[in-house]
C-alpha cells in the first residue's frame, strides 16, 4: 500500500457530497413559519434521491437567534423553535437510514451573552466563569483599543458590574470564548464528546480560524497558538470516531490549509478557505464594495488550491453558502441562460479534487432577491444599511451592495413547489418567499431530464463511480483564456477532461485534448454542436483511459 492509499484509507468523506441545510428556511413542519428538524425529517427522501452523503446542519442548539443561532446559549439542548432532543436523535437516525450523516456545526470562538457562562462571567472579576470570556480593563467611554466587530460598530461592550470591557469579534450578543482558559477548554471538548456519543458524523466549525484571538496585539484570525488548540481538540474528541471535520477559515493560505488538513488527521479533514469568494470585491475593502469578477484570477486560485493541496492536505469545493448570495445570481446568469450556467458551475466545480458541498437550493438553481429594505432580516445586512446612510452612501449604492451580496439571499425559503409559500409552511415565512418559486421549484426538477437537480444528481453519481474524481492530480488548461476554464485530472488509468464557458457568448476553443477527449460523462446541452465551440456557459465533461 503507497503512503497515499494509507491516508485515504478509511476517509469516507473524500468521496462525499455534503449538503447544507439551514434549518430555520429549509421546511416547517408546525406552520409557525419558521423550518424546523421535523421538517428536515419530511424531507431526506428528496435528499436521499439527490444521493447526498451527509448533511451539515447550521446551528439547531438553544439560542436567543441575534445571529440565526450563531449565538448558542446552551451547547447541549435544542433550540424549541427547531424542536427537541428527541427530534434530532430521531433526524440522526431516519438519515442513517438512508445513508446520511448528520454534520453539526460547531460555533466555538463564542457564545451567546444569555448562555450560563456569560451571564456568571459578568457578574464579577471573581466568577468562576469570568475567565471563560476575553475582558480587559478600561475606562468607560475609552475602548481598550480601536478594533471593530464584523458586524459593524466597537468590539469592545463596556460591562458596569465588573468596570471591564469584554471581546466581541461579532455582535454584542456574541462574546468571545477565552480559550486560553484550559477549564473552558476542556468544557468545550467533553460537550463534542457528548455530541459524537449521540452519533453525529461530524462537525463544521465555525470561524476556527479566530479562536485563538489576541486583541492586544490586534490579531483575530491564525493567532499564534491556533494549532496548538486544534490539535488538542481533536486529540480529545474527534480522533476517537469516524467523523468529518470542517473548519471556516477566512485567513486560510494553502500552506496554512495543509497544517489544518494534515492527512495526518491532527487537525481537522478539510477547511473552508474563501480566496476566490472574495474576488468580486474592492482589494483591501469590504465585501459590500463591489468589483467584477478578475476571471483570470479565478482560474489561478482555484488552480493553485487544487495543485498545492493534493496528497499533502484536503480541498472543500463550494460556491455557496448561508452567508453567501446564489452563485448563479453571482457568477452565472439567473435570466436568460439560468439553467445552463447553473449547471456550467456545478460540472466546473465537481470535477475538481475536494469534497463539494451543495448548500439548499443551489440543486434548483435558486437565485438571489431584491426585496424592499423592510423585508430584510439578517442583522449584518441591517447594520450594514444603518452605517453606510450615517457615512453618507446614497440609498441606491447600498441596496446595490444588498442585492449583490447579502446573505438574506441565501437565506430565503427553500423552494419545494408551486403551492402556497413554495411549500416551504403552511404560516407565514419568517422571510419572504423568492418570488420566482412557481418556476424555480423541486417538484418542477426531479422528474425533468434536463433540470439542474438532475445534473447535480449525476455529478453526485459519477463522483462514486470514478475514483479518479477523488485521486486524480489537476492541470490548468488555457490559463490565459478569457472566457474557458477548462483542466484535465489524471491517475495512473484515466483522464478527464472538464472544457466550460463561463460566459454568455459563443466561444471557439482550441485544445489538443479534445481531438479525442473520450466518452462524455455529462454537459448541460442536450444536443451535440462541434466539438471545438462551446456554447453560452455551454459545460462538458469527458472521461477516457489512458493507453
Ligand atoms: C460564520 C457564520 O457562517 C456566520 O453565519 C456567522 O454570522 C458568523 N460566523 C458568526 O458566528
Amino acid at each position: 500500500m503507497t503512503d497515499r492509499d494509507k491516508a485515504n484509507q478509511n476517509k469516507w468523506w473524500k468521496t462525499a457530497v455534503i449538503y447544507q441545510i439551514y434549518p430555520r428556511s429549509f421546511a416547517d413542519s408546525n406552520g409557525d413559519g419558521i423550518g424546523d428538524l421535523q421538517g428536515i425529517i419530511s424531507r431526506l427522501d428528496y435528499l436521499e434521491n439527490l444521493g447526498i452523503d451527509a448533511i451539515w446542519l447550521s446551528p439547531v442548539c438553544r439560542s436567543p437567534q441575534d445571529d440565526n443561532g450563531y449565538d448558542i446559549s446552551d451547547y447541549q439542548d435544542i433550540d424549541p423553535m427547531f424542536g427537541t432532543l428527541q427530534d434530532m436523535e430521531e433526524l440522526i437516525a431516519e438519515a442513517g437510514k438512508r445513508h446520511i450523516r448528520i454534520i453539526m456545526d460547531l460555533v466555538l470562538n463564542h457564545s451567546s451573552d444569555e448562555h450560563f457562562w456569560f451571564r456568571e462571567a459578568k457578574k464579577s472579576r471573581k466568577n468562576p466563569y469570568h475567565d471563560y470570556y476575553v475582558w480587559r480593563d478600561g475606562v468607560e467611554g475609552e475602548f481598550p483599543n480601536d478594533m471593530r466587530a464584523a458586524f459593524g460598530g466597537p468590539a469592545w461592550e463596556w460591562v458596569p458590574e465588573v468596570g471591564q470591557y469584554y471581546f466581541h469579534q461579532f455582535s454584542v450578543k456574541q462574546p468571545d470564548l477565552n480559550w486560553e482558559n484550559p477549564k473552558l477548554r476542556r468544557e468545550i471538548y467533553d460537550m463534542i464528546n457528548w455530541w459524537i456519543d449521540r452519533g453525529v458524523g461530524g462537525f463544521r466549525l465555525d470561524v476556527i480560524d479566530q479562536i485563538a484571538k489576541e486583541p492586544d496585539r490586534g490579531i483575530t484570525n491564525n493567532g499564534p497558538r491556533l494549532h496548538e488548540y486544534l490539535r488538542e481538540l481533536s486529540r480529545e474528541t474527534f480522533r476517537k470516531a469516524d467523523l468529518v471535520t470542517v473548519g471556516e477559515a477566512w485567513g486560510a493560505t494553502t500552506e496554512l490549509a495543509k497544517l489544518y488538513s494534515n492527512p495526518d488527521n491532527s487537525e481537522l479533514s478539510m477547511v473552508f478557505q474563501f480566496e476566490h469568494i472574495c474576488l468580486d470585491q474592492i482589494p483591501g475593502k469590504e465585501k459590500w464594495d463591489l468589483a467584477p469578477l478578475p476571471f483570470l484570477k479565478l482560474k489561478e486560485v482555484f488552480g493553485r488550491w487544487q495543485t498545492k493541496l493534493h496528497g499533502k492536505g484536503w480541498n472543500s469545493l463550494f460556491w455557496n453558502n448561508h452567508d453567501l448570495p446564489r452563485i448563479v445570481s453571482r457568477w452565472g446568469n439567473d435570466g436568460k441562460y439560468r439553467v445552463e450556467s447553473a449547471k456550467m458551475l456545478a460540472i466546473l466545480l465537481h470535477g475538481m479534487q475536494g469534497t463539494p458541498y451543495i448548500y439548499q437550493g443551489e440543486e434548483l438553481g435558486m437565485t438571489n432577491v431584491r426585496y424592499e429594505m423592510e423585508e430584510y432580516r439578517d442583522i449584518e445586512t441591517l447594520n450594514l444599511y444603518q452605517e453606510r446612510l450615517e457615512k453618507g452612501y446614497s440609498k441606491e449604492e447600498i441596496m446595490d451592495s444588498i442585492y449583490a451580496k447579502s446573505r438574506d439571499n441565501a437565506r430565503t425559503p427553500m423552494q419545494w413547489s408551486s403551492g402556497k409559500n413554495a411549500g416551504f409552511t403552511e404560516g407565514e415565512p419568517w422571510i419572504r418567499v423568492n418570488p420566482n418559486y412557481r418556476e424555480i421549484n423541486a417538484a418542477a426538477q426531479t422528474g425533468e431530464e434536463d433540470s439542474v437537480f438532475r445534473c447535480y444528481q449525476t455529478l453526485i453519481r459519477l463522483r462514486k463511480e470514478y475514483s479518479i474524481f477523488a485521486d486524480g492530480e489537476f492541470g490548468m488548461l488555457l490559463e490565459e483564456d478569457e472566457d474557458i476554464f477548462a483542466y484535465t485530472r489524471t491517475d495512473a488509468d484515466s483522464r478527464l477532461l472538464v472544457v466550460c464557458n463561463f460566459h454568455d457568448r459563443e466561444v471557439n476553443v482550441s485544445l489538443e485534448e479534445l481531438a479525442d477527449p473520450g466518452e462524455l460523462l455529462i454537459a448541460n446541452y442536450r444536443d451535440a454542436c462541434q466539438r471545438t465551440v462551446l456554447r453560452p456557459y455551454e459545460a462538458r465533461m469527458y472521461w477516457k483511459e489512458r493507453q
